[in-house]
């Protein structure tokens, strides 16, 4: 069982409460984070709340929704410690939880409908992290959020691969 964060824009929002009402089915704690409505709104202001709830560990994990989960997952992406993909199948969903530790999901309700959506966001909840070679290359997306990857520069030269910053 996980606590999930939830949001959407105007979008999004007839989407979310199918996806809600399934992730209680799965037994998961979820908070809707709106829109509360379907008047025009800007996905910037959910992918940062949900994030930011996800990032301070309030929330295991969150989904987000909008019309392609582009915008949505930009915005979320933003806030330091996230690791948020925008999936409209269910491969990338779970290799993206198994190699890059996903903490948000993203998705468009333009682009998927509502059983292709519940079939991403089982993948994604029933994948787990590998760790070991996968651990460090988030180590260095992290290093590089932080603007402290100089420590990897012994990895980026390995093999005769010199970085263009080089
Ligand atoms: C809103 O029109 C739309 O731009 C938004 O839902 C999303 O698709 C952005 O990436």
């Amino acid at each position: 069982m996980s606590k999930i964060a939830i949001g959407s824009d105007h979008v999004g929002y007839e989407l979310k409460p199918i996806i809600i009402e399934y992730l209680k089915e799965l037994g998961h704690e979820v908070t809707d984070f709106g829109a509360y409505s379907s008047e025009r709104t800007d996905y910037p202001i959910y992918g940062k709340k949900v994030a930011e709830e996800v990032a301070n560990h309030n929330y295991d994990l969150g989904i987000l929704i909008c019309g392609t989960g582009v915008g949505i997952s930009l915005s979320a992406n933003k806030v330091p410690g996230i690791r948020a993909v925008v999936c409209s199948e269910p491969y990338s969903a779970k290799l993206s939880k198994q190699h890059n530790n996903t903490n948000i999901l993203a998705f468009g309700s333009r682009v998927i409908g509502s059983e292709l959506a519940k079939m991403i966001v089982k993948e994604w909840l029933d994948a787990k992290f590998i760790g070991g070679r996968h651990q460090r290359r988030i180590d260095e997306m992290a290093a590089i959020e932080e603007k402290n990857d100089k420590k990897f520069e012994s990895i980026r030269v390995s093999n005769n691969q010199k970085y263009l910053d080089k």
